[in-house]
């Protein structure tokens, strides 16, 4: 019923000739019928990658925007102007940017906003640090932080958005979380936003799992029942590894 959806963040790795080609190694291989592919790359890249998308079914992302249109902000990009390249999907509010860009659950709210104005589909990044999760306070902090990122929304926006559950712990760390424990997770945050807005949004919302997700364990995460994909840092850098990892959600 959700379409599973595998998105590449390349964080801050890939030049533009890099980028131009890993597509041309993953063309034809990442692409699965029923299975939605987003590379989700540095600025520099989309323009490069949305061209060498062209005529096949591999998504482009960015990785982060600001909730204006356009103004005085010095080093931002508007999600008008993604719009423009022809960009697709944003992830917001990952634990990269809440941590070291001061990016706030009120920022996150007001970049989903804006990411939905333009057409966007927000990839919005919730997530445990270890000392929450070793307090027992993993749902309580995924539900401040769904709330506060679905303020304001409509149930149609709501159900277009996309959550990504990353324990904080787990990310480029090697040690990922249990399919089942975070199988448990996503279906607390599920029924968040059954709270929200009632069961037939919560089920169309698609969520994702995220922290070291590699091609031996994708499967496994995928075929939990609330789990609807993966977002993928290091192992979606690979063409070979990014190919399986699409594979997995099949
Ligand atoms: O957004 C993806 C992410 O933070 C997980 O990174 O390298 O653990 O797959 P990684």
């Amino acid at each position: 019923m959700r379409k599973p959806i595998i998105a590449g963040n390349w964080k801050m790795f890939k030049t533009v000739s890099e980028a131009v080609a890993f597509v041309s190694d993953v063309k034809g291989k990442a692409e699965i019928d029923g299975v939605e592919s987003v590379i989700c790359a540095p600025f520099t890249n989309l323009p490069a990658l949305v061209e060498a998308v062209k005529g096949t079914s591999i998504k482009i992302g960015a990785q982060n925007l600001h909730w204006e249109d356009s103004g005085a902000y010095t080093g931002e990009i508007s999600g008008a102007m993604l719009k423009d390249l022809g960009v697709t999907h944003v992830i917001i509010g990952h634990s990269e940017r809440r941590q070291y860009f001061a990016e706030t659950d009120e920022t996150v709210n007001k970049k989903v906003h804006a990411a939905l104005k333009h057409g966007l589909v927000p990839i919005v990044c919730v997530g445990e640090k270890l000392e929450e999760r070793e307090a027992g306070e993993t749902k309580n902090v995924c539900k401040v932080q769904t709330e506060a990122a679905f303020a304001g929304l409509s149930a149609e926006q709501a159900a277009g958005v996309v959550i990504a559950y990353e324990p904080i712990w787990a990310i480029g760390t090697g040690k990922s979380s249990t399919a089942e424990d975070a199988n448990e997770v996503i279906a607390y945050i599920r029924s968040v936003v059954a709270g929200l807005y009632g069961q037939s949004t919560a089920d169309a919302v698609r969520i994702q799992y995220g922290g070291s997700v590699k091609p031996n364990n994708v499967r496994e995460y995928l075929q939990q029942s609330d789990i609807d994909g993966a977002l993928v840092g290091g192992a979606s850098l690979d063409p070979a590894s990014y190919i399986q990892l699409v594979e997995g959600a099949r």
